[in-house]
């Protein structure tokens, strides 16, 4: 059945009508063309579809985009700043963090949340907090590496009294509100 929603993705509000049973991870890429999400498992396992959801990391493949309506939702799409890339992006061009870069746009996202909340992220925390996204091609030193390098930049800028990059990405809510889910954070895998 066809339902009216309101969805509002890095910023912006979409009025639109979607199939009910439509994820959001189908709605962002078939009806908003936001296509940076990834479609990968559908079944929670890969991470490549990984959004923010009030600021938390989750899997859109498992969520459906009604129960989204009252959330901010943030994509890859929204971590630039107009023409200006994340220190994440920058990072991994830099150092080749991406291979076949499926997986890049969900990595970057959970980056992205992390930098927010730890800037200064040890190896183990960043692999922790990487857990649930996997990557097919050469392996996950240059996604570290990257994630590292990006980190010490945005501590630089923090120290100098400098806007870093990860101010763009939503705080999490003090009160807790919209759809019920875990953090996608160490469901599966290692990275
Ligand atoms: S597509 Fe969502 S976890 Fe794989
Ligand atoms: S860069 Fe290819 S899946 Fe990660």
């Amino acid at each position: 059945m066809k339902e009216r929603i309101q969805l509002t993705v890095n910023g912006e509000v979409h009025d639109i009508v979607v199939d009910g049973n439509k994820t959001l991870m189908e709605v962002l890429r078939e009806d908003l063309r936001l296509t940076g999400t990834k479609h990968g498992c559908e079944l929670g396992e890969c991470g490549t579809c990984t959004v923010l959801l009030d600021g938390e990391p989750v899997l859109s493949c498992l969520l459906l985009a009604l129960d989204a309506e009252d959330s901010k939702i943030g994509t890859v799409e929204g971590l630039a700043a107009g023409s200006a890339p994340h220190e994440l992006q920058i990072a991994f061009g830099e150092l080749g963090a991406s291979q076949c870069g499926y997986c890049s746009p969900g990595m970057l996202v959970s980056a992205a949340a992390l930098l927010r909340d730890n800037p200064a992220p040890k190896r183990e925390e960043i692999r922790d907090y990487l857990a649930g996204n996997l990557c097919r091609c050469t392996g996950y030193l240059k996604i570290l590496e990257a994630i590292e390098l990006a980190a010490d930049r945005v501590s630089e800028r923090r120290a100098a009294g400098e806007t870093s990059p990860e101010h763009r990405i939503p705080a999490r809510p003090a009160a807790e509100h919209g759809p019920d889910l875990e953090p996608i954070e160490g469901k599966r895998g290692s990275a």
